[in-house]
């Protein structure tokens, strides 16, 4: 069965007067299956967002968007893809608090987002609206569509943000970051209602995540981003049983649970460059503890090793 999603080549440019600034995104592949978790994870300034943006057909001004993004054969590309945004596609942003409408009640924003592509009724889209905040679990699911977003918390208002996401029915859900603002238990309980709810309606989810624990606990597969590309992709219990990438050992190193607790906290020395025009070689060269002069010549490419498992390091020995 062919996939749901499938990236080719997407590289996007920030354009001024004319002229490129910035590629942040420079080339990534990468397809999600059918009722596939996939998580992207990486630091912070890797291209997640904007490439979670350009799957879901919204990107920021000045930017451009090279390469295919097909979504169950539409083209996200396309100038009309915002057509499909909520249908096909939908994304749960970072921050619960700033994502809603401080003015307008929980309901009355999820009833815009119905009328948008249903041509129901009011008391169908009263139904419709109370079902999915029953759906994500909120205690008091009348009372949350009739409160502004600063009556609830974060964790309730995630709630109510994955409901706005779900109420067309998409076929992918992106969620960019969707716990980073919120305190560890609820966090959980917020990846628990997305384990659940994937699994009632099958569809596929994106996640963003800068955490690696996070796709641990809930992703099929994982693609690792750095300086805007894929350096690492596969089955979640193998990469992060045996990661090839140094940058994907770096993230797994600065893990709580795997430090030794001797040594300081493990970090990857250095940062992601602010920006990758005219990069040779491998974006990570610099940061890299394996680093040989090959790597500041060659620009590395993905490549398979054992079956699905593949990175961009030059110096991964593949059969
Ligand atoms: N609106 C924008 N204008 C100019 N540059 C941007 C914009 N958004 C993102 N970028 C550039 O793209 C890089 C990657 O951004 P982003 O996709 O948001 O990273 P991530 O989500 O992985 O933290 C940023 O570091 C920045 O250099
Ligand atoms: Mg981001």
């Amino acid at each position: 069965m062919s996939a749901l999603l499938s990236v080719k080549d997407l590289r996007i440019d920030f354009v001024d007067r004319g002229r490129v600034t910035n590629t942040p995104v420079r080339g990534i592949d990468l397809e999600v299956g059918h009722g596939e978790i996939i998580g992207v994870v990486g630091e912070s300034g890797c291209g997640k967002t904007l490439t979670g943006l350009a799957v879901l057909g919204l990107l920021p001004g000045g930017a451009t968007a090279t390469g295919s993004v097909l979504l169950d054969g539409g083209d996200q590309l396309a100038p009309n893809a915002a057509n499909r945004r909520g249908e096909d596609v939908s994304i749960v942003f970072q921050n619960p608090g700033t994502a809603f409408n401080p003015v307008f009640t929980i309901g009355a924003q999820l009833r815009n987002v119905v009328r948008r592509h249903r041509d129901f009724t009011k008391r169908e889209e009263d139904a419709h609206i109370l079902n999915y905040l029953t759906l994500v679990q909120l205690p008091d699911p009348a009372r949350a569509a009739a409160s502004y977003p600063h009556e609830l918390s974060g964790g309730m208002l995630q709630r109510a943000m994955i409901a706005m996401a779900l109420l067309c029915e998409p076929k992918l859900l992106i969620l960019d970051e969707p716990t980073t603002a919120l305190d560890v238990t609820v966090a959980k309980q917020i990846l628990e209602l997305v384990l659940d709810l994937q699994r009632q309606f099958g569809f596929s989810v994106l996640l963003i995540t800068h955490n690696l624990g996070i796709v641990h606990d809930i992703c099929d597969r994982v693609a690792v981003l750095y300086a805007g590309r894929v350096i690492e992709l596969g089955e979640t219990a193998e990469v992060l049983k045996s990661p090839k990438h140094p940058y994907t050992q770096g993230l797994l190193d600065a893990l709580p649970g795997n430090r030794d607790p001797n040594m300081p906290l493990a970090a990857i020395r250095g940062t992601v460059p602010s920006n990758l025009l005219g990069i040779t070689g491998c974006a990570f060269a610099d940061r890299c503890p394996l680093v040989i002069d090959e790597c500041r010549r060659i620009d590395p490419a993905l490549l398979e090793s054992t079956n699905g498992h593949a990175d961009a390091c030059i110096r991964t020995v593949r059969a």
